[in-house]
């Protein structure tokens, strides 16, 4: 079973939106998912009481219990564990960080949002943990926006080559407790999510498996 962890100290830059569709899209292309919510607020949790469709967990944990959570998902048979985290970081983030096999940095395509992603991108080199930054909410009327976004975000860390727009399907799918690429799967929004999970599923398929 391999880890995704979704971490930014930035609140609001599309963690738990991209966690869900992230999910359901795993799930498409083979992946048996399980999702783990270590944030208070429990919005992935949430999701996934919406979600309707089999096959496909969030647990609740709290991050001193990570470990246990992951240990149950892998004997329930799962591949790929998603550990969604809060907006800002604590020791219980560090926590929840320790068992990643790949971090996804989701970034608001702003200075302000790009600036406060250098702080999480310091921490996970110190942690010494794969990771990946992916531009979300991009407007795309303001293409020279994410550009500038993405030419400051390159000299932090890996960035995604694919960008994640701003757009409704992302908010029909968390109400219906779906994927955007199962409320809308010829949308726009579905192919960015599967273009940016087979990105993530390459850069994990570099790191060893846990356990
Ligand atoms: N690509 C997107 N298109 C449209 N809306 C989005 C997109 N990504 C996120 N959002 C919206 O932005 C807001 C913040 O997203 P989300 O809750 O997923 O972020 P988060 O990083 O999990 O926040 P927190 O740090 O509070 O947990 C939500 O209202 C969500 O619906
Ligand atoms: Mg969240």
């Amino acid at each position: 079973m391999r880890v995704l962890t979704m971490a930014s100290q930035k609140g609001g830059s599309g963690k738990t939106s991209l966690a869900a569709s992230l999910a359901v899209a795993a799930a498409d292309g083979g992946e048996t998912v399980a999702g783990i919510d270590t944030d208070p607020q429990g919005s992935l949790a949430a999701w996934g009481r919406r979600r309707q469709a089999q096959g496909l967990t969030v647990e609740t944990a709290e991050p001193a219990r990570v470990r246990q959570a992951l240990d149950r998902a892998k004997a329930s048979g799962a591949s790929l564990a998603i550990v969604d985290t809060p907006g800002i970081f604590g020791a219980g983030v560090a926590i929840a960080l320790q068992d990643a096999n790949f971090v996804l940095v989701p970034v608001k395509p702003s200075i302000l949002d790009v600036e406060a992603a250098r702080p999480t991108v310091e921490q996970l080199q110190t942690l010494r943990k794969p990771f990946g930054l992916v531009l979300n909410q991009c407007l795309t009327s303001s293409q020279g926006r994410t550009l500038d976004a993405a030419t400051a975000l390159v000299r932090s860390g890996t960035l995604a080559p694919c960008m994640v727009a701003l757009r409704a399907d992302f908010l029909d799918a968390m109400t219906a407790g779906q994927g955007v690429t199962e409320i809308a799967p010829r949308g726009k929004a579905a192919a960015e999510v599967r273009l940016l999970w087979a990105w993530i599923a390459e850069r994990m398929q570099e790191t060893p498996a846990r356990g």
